[in-house]
This record gives structure tokens, sequence and C-alpha cells, in this order.
């Protein structure tokens, strides 16, 4: 099973942590000369602030190639749904969206099938939906990771025809804790997830995904993960909250061959 490689992705996650403020100013440190991102060539950058800061991150981002803005989280409806934000209207600001982060699963009740709501709503909106998928502890030490891995892809993009995604794996785990999977355990994975998208789509037609990993990524490992034959990137939660830390994430990966 051949897989050609295109741009890497690097995905910075603020979840709840910045206000406005604080994001428009991460932002504006992240693109300060002394981080030299315009030396970046082959790795797209995408900042996920709070819905509430895209505006102003996006603002800070105007005029920089390849760095584009994300949304935490999208939801399908349109009209009386007090309180969401729609794919359409994120499209306005933002041309990525997550689906299905761990933390929406666990906190705010995203089941597969809403998850597979989130990816059709982003795609008919032309927003590339950033799609989570990953096994919790409990699953991991039962051995289970495949198995759910197979059954989040198979619900989560039940009807989805190919096209523009990032399918994001994060095993539960590893996010936010400091352990993380060996390479060797994130290359079987993240082959098994390829294999998946193959099956579902045809040999060749999942060559718009990017498959990236997710969990306690750091400067330090950055490039281990990013060097894998199947992943395209990574996404990164606690360390993009430094934009000195974020920078050298981007730098390693951007790298790593
Ligand atoms: P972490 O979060 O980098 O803090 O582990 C990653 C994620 O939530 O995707």
């Amino acid at each position: 099973m051949e897989y050609m490689k295109t741009n890497k992705i690097v995905i910075g996650n603020w979840k709840m942590n910045k206000s406005i403020r604080e994001s428009a100013a991460c932002a504006k440190e992240l693109l300060d000369a002394r981080y030299d991102l315009t030396s970046v060539k082959s790795t797209d950058i995408v900042l996920t602030p709070s819905f509430l800061a895209l505006n102003e991150v996006k603002k800070v981002c105007a005029g920089r190639n390849g760095i584009s803005l994300g949304a935490q989280d999208v939801y399908w409806g349109t009209g009386n749904y007090c309180g969401a934000v729609s794919a359409k209207m994120l499209s306005e600001v933002c041309s990525y969206a997550f689906a299905g982060h761990s933390e929406r699963r666990m906190h705010f009740n995203d089941t597969d099938e809403i998850v597979n709501r989130k990816v059709k709503a982003c795609i008919e909106a032309g927003i590339t939906p950033i799609f989570c998928i990953g096994e919790d502890e409990e699953a991991n030490n039962a051995g289970k990771t495949k198995e759910v891995i197979r059954r989040q892809i198979e619900s989560g993009l039940a009807g989805v025809r190919p096209c523009e995604m990032v399918v994001l794996y994060e095993p539960v785990w590893a996010l936010g804790t400091g352990r993380t999977p060996c390479t060797e355990d994130t290359e079987e994975i993240m082959r098994f997830v390829r294999e998946i998208l193959h099956e579902l789509f045809g040999a060749g037609a999942g060559r718009g995904i990017r498959a990236v990993y997710a969990g306690s990524v750091r400067p330090e490992n950055a490039a281990a993960y990013a060097r894998l034959p199947h992943v395209d990137g990574v996404a990164v939660g606690t360390a993009s909250l430094s934009a000195e830390k974020l920078a050298a994430i981007i730098h390693a990966v951007d790298r790593a061959v």
C-alpha cells in the first residue's frame, strides 16, 4: 500500500486556555521574526483559538502564507439552536474545524453519530474537518485499540466522500499527561488508519487526507512522530500555549524527513 506524503501540518490547539487578548498576543509572538516562521517550507500551520478569539487571531495572521485558522468545535444545524455555532458561520472566519476531539466526546457527549454529522457539516460548508479518533486507557490496556479506531472511523466517516480532511489520532491516555505511545506503536496505528481509509474510499482516494498524531507532543519528541512514514504532522495542546515551544515544534516537523 503506497502513500505519498503531501505538505505536513502542525495544529496548535489552545482549547479554553487563552482569552481573546492572550490569543492575539500569542499569535503575534509566534509570528515575531525571532521564531523565523517565514523559513518554514513544507508545513501548514493551523491555530485553533476559542470561537471568540478567531477573528482577532485572524487579523494578526493576515497576509501570512501557510497559517490558517481553525475552530475547536462545530454544530451541524442552522437556525434556532441557542448557543451553537454552525459550520456555515465558521466558514467566514476559518478553514478548519475539529469534529469529535476526545474532550468533546468525554465532557460534551459527542457520540460517533454526532461526530459524523459534524464532519459532514464541515465538508458541506467548505471547511476542512479535523476528524478525531483515539482509544481511552481502558481500551488500550485491553488490547482493543484497533477495534475502537475502526469503529470510530467507520461511523464517523459513514456516508462521507473522499475529500480534504485531517484524521487526528489522539490516544486519550496521552493527552496532557506527558505519557506518549512509542513511535513503533504509533506507526502501526497510523498505517492501520490508512488501511481503513483505503477500504472506505478506495486506493488513492484518500490522498487529500492527512493523518496526524496528537498526545503530549513537545519540541523534543515532535520530529520523531513527524518522521514516521504514515504520519503527516502533529496536533499540540499544552505545549502550544507557549509561542516559543510551538515555533520549535513547527520547525522540528518541517525539518523532519
Ligand atoms: P496535549 O493535547 O498536547 O496537551 O496532549 C493534545 C490534544 O488535545 O490534541
